[in-house]
């Protein structure tokens, strides 16, 4: 029979990798909520324009990437490519603007994208992601980037670099816009095919081009913080004076515009080098006006994203973390014992010892061979003879000591409440 298989770009995440998942979510958690978010939870299908009116309609993920279909009843929906827009949505939808108290949020989960996958870049991929709403203060994007350099750092991760750009506003953006396109209609003959189209419609979407021509082209382009007005320079500037007030390491980089048309002024991304052509590890920005033009109050925002899948990827470069491994492994001898042998499992189960169980019988070596294989650090053997004395045998694999231990004092043994020497 033919076999069906994972549609690709999209990935099972194993038993053996998954405690990597969970570790950092946790970690995204309690650093999150140390921070002040809450979580929040939206659909992974929304309405198409909600992307298309927030992140744009002619950048590369409404263009190209986006899972869009119509339902049975002819509405365009599509799979979310990214969380800012359904947390934007889901603020206005239910007015949480009313409550002074709701200004951070956050969420954990599955984003589609239909891009060419390869290492670091999935069609199903999983990002954390932070939003404050209603905070235009240069402080609090200072205090973004450094609750997502905290986060990376209590992971452990080291070698990234977090870069920092200002994209300006709606005052200062159209000059560098017109200015830059004359340049690139100098240009023209030099660009791809796709930057020569984006140069007519969306200009600075050719910065985002990896093809060398491009890059090539761009060598003495204008640069945006030459364009800033006052005001965006003021708040930028400051923005950069609290990151160096907590000796965050930065750099500024003028040729970062990031892949979506919401974000103004502080935009920014955690670099690496070690995941080849897909170096960002997590990015974000302000988008002051998306709320407005989404239909909701006039609110500023903004946020992050991390990429979960990049993320890990790093961690196990560098780190070696176990995945759980039971407490307890009870191997039974003789058919007799087999139902000692459950009970005892559920009494230490209860008592929040994990306790694995010899099912299907073998010998009691080859329940020794998976004991050590599982890593459990101990043994109970329930058999015929000790069990008849009311006992068991207890034996701590990595010393290799054992003794026999009263049934009912097993349990408070393994719970860490006695050692092997009290027994
Ligand atoms: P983004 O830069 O498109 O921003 O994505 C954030 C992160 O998601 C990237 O840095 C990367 O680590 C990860 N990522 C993106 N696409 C893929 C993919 N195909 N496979 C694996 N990982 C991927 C946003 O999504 C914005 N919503 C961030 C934001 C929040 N801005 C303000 N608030």
């Amino acid at each position: 029979m033919e076999r069906v298989q994972a549609v690709r770009g999209m990935n099972d995440i194993l038993p053996d990798a998954v405690h990597w998942w969970q570790k950092v979510e946790a970690t995204a958690r309690q650093v999150l909520e140390l921070y002040g978010y809450r979580e929040i939870r939206t659909p992974l299908v929304e309405k198409l324009e909600l992307f298309a009116r927030s992140i744009g309609e002619s950048t590369d993920i409404v263009e190209k990437e986006m899972y869009a279909f119509a339902d049975s009843k002819g509405q365009w929906l599509a799979l979310r490519p990214e969380a800012t827009a359904s947390m934007v949505r889901a603020f206005i939808e239910h007015n949480l603007h009313a409550d002074p108290l709701a200004r951070k949020f956050y969420t954990i989960g599955p984003m589609f994208r239909h891009e060419r996958p390869q290492k670091g870049r999935y069609r199903q991929f999983h990002q954390i992601d932070a939003e404050v709403f209603g905070i235009d203060d240069p402080l609090m994007d200072a205090e973004v980037m450094v609750t997502l350099c905290d986060f990376l750092q209590r992971l452990g991760l080291r070698d990234t670099g977090l870069h920092v750009n200002s994209l300006g506003c709606p005052a200062c953006r159209p000059r560098f816009r017109e200015d830059l396109k004359a340049f690139l209609q100098d240009r023209a003959s030099q660009l791809c095919p796709d930057c020569d189209r984006r140069r007519h419609v969306n200009p600075l979407r050719v910065f985002d081009c990896k093809v060398d021509r491009c890059r090539d082209a761009l060598n003495d382009a204008p640069e945006l913080g030459q364009y800033l007005c006052e005001a965006c320079r003021r708040h930028f500037d400051k923005v950069l004076e609290y990151l160096s007030h907590l000796h965050v390491a930065y750099d500024v980089d003028s040729r970062m515009v990031r892949g979506l048309d919401y974000y103004m002024r502080t935009t920014f991304e955690v670099i690496t080098d070690r995941l080849g052509a897909q170096n960002a590890v997590g990015g974000g920005g302000r988008y002051d006006g998306l709320m407005r033009d989404l239909g909701g109050p006039d609110l500023p925002g903004i946020g992050f994203a991390i990429g979960m899948e990049r993320l890990i990827l790093l961690l196990q470069q560098e780190k070696t973390w176990d995945s759980k491994k039971p407490d307890v492994f009870i191997a039974v001898v003789g058919d007799e014992a087999v139902g000692q042998a459950f009970r005892l499992a559920q009494d230490l189960r209860t008592q929040g010892v994990a306790a694995e169980l010899g099912h299907g019988g073998g010998s009691l070596k080859s329940q020794m061979r998976r004991a050590n294989k599982m890593g459990a650090a101990h043994v109970v053997i329930v058999g015929e003879e000790e069990l008849a004395k009311g006992a068991v045998v207890v034996r701590h694999m990595v010393s290799k000591e054992q003794r026999q231990v009263p049934l009912e004092d097993v349990a408070a043994f393994l719970a860490g409440k006695s050692t092997i020497e009290s027994l």
